[in-house]
């Protein structure tokens, strides 16, 4: 059955790769992306002439159509703590404010799928930390603007299932990085990677021996794919989606110095509530999602992520030398 699906922030990281992904189904009959370029970039979905496709540049809190769709993907929301520790009444709008107007486009009977957070889980207590853990979050921290709206989404969404049957797959994703994080982004990986090839100096926020589990973005875009659009899934969510190889911040950037001679780590002022560490508890998914795994290593997921921007900052350069 050809079905209409709609993706919120598909021209951010995660979402222009799922609408890569998307644009392979044959049952799909219509894409619209709904972005408000504040985190993302067209530049990320600039490669698809696929005539299914169509961007409209609007806020997911407040877009309107006459259209409904089978199935909406609403990943709307900066992930990036310095893009939304300086909008918090933005990023509770995209998130909370996103989800209630998106559910209005929603075709009776179809799909809600959301892009939760292992946010949720705060400064854990416990690891690694499976879906059942009810999280250490501190909801008037400066994290709380995006902890505390994807909790919050998370249970208008099951609550909405509960009164009225609603369709809703929610994933918690861990840690994510490769290729299209914008230079600015402010997350580790990208951050070490675009200060290795342009000032040569990293900078880690305290000790770094925070760790975090980190998903290159093929593997747990995969696991997406396998969840939002297989219907013979009877499970709802929540659900971990992650690479469960817990590494410390300060290893990752040991490994990006490696990758560029004479470059070299500076320790900044710690962030604050940055959490201890993060590592998902993937049993769940591996019932739910039978033969998926995050197999790529960091190692490996490094250097493409690397290659890509080392690509980019040379166009960028030469570009710019030539203007
Ligand atoms: N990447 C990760 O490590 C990670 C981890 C956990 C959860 N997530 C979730 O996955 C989703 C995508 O993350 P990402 O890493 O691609 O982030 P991103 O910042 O690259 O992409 C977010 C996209 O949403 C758009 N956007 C933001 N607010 C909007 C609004 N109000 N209306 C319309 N568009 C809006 C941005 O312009 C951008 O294109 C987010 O919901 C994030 O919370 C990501």
């Amino acid at each position: 059955m050809p079905r209409s699906v709609l993706v919120s922030g598909g021209c951010g990281f995660l979402g222009s790769h799922l609408v890569d992904r998307l644009l392979r189904r044959d049952d799909l009959e219509t894409l619209v992306v709904v972005d408000n370029l504040w985190t993302g970039s067209r530049d990320n979905i600039a490669h698809v002439s696929d005539p299914r496709l169509s961007l409209r540049i609007a806020d997911a809190e407040t877009f309107t159509t006459s259209q409904h769709f089978d199935e909406i993907i609403h990943l709307a929301s900066p992930a990036s703590p310095v893009w939304y520790m300086r909008e918090p009444a933005r990023t509770i709008k995209a998130n909370i404010g996103g989800a209630l107007n998106l559910l209005s486009l929603l075709r009776p009977g179809g799909r809600f799928c959301f892009a939760s957070t292992s946010e949720v889980y705060g400064d854990p207590l416990m690891s690694p930390q499976p879906e059942s853990y009810r999280g250490s979050v501190d909801c008037t921290g400066p994290r709380s603007s995006y902890d505390e709206s994807k909790r919050c989404t998370e249970a208008l969404l099951f609550e909405e299932q509960r009164v009225s049957g609603l369709d809703v797959r929610v994933v918690r994703l861990f840690n994510t990085y490769g290729p299209r994080t914008r230079i600015d982004d402010g997350r580790a990986v990208s951050n070490f990677v675009c200060q290795a090839l342009t000032t040569g100096i990293l900078t880690v926020h305290g000790d770094g021996s925070q760790s975090r589990s980190w998903g290159y973005v093929d593997d747990i875009v995969d696991g997406l794919e396998r969840f939002f659009w297989r219907d013979s899934i009877t499970y709802r969510g929540p659900l971990n989606i992650g690479n469960n190889r817990e590494v410390s911040v300060l290893g990752i950037a040991k490994f990006v110095c490696s990758l560029v001679q004479g470059s070299r780590i500076e320790h900044h002022a710690p962030i604050p509530q940055d959490p201890t560490n993060r590592c998902p508890d993937l049993t769940l998914a591996r019932q739910v999602l039978p033969g998926w795994e995050a197999t790529t290593s960091y190692e490996e997921g490094i250097r493409r992520t690397f290659e890509w921007y080392r690509r980019r900052i040379v166009t960028r350069d030469r570009s710019a030398a030539s203007a």
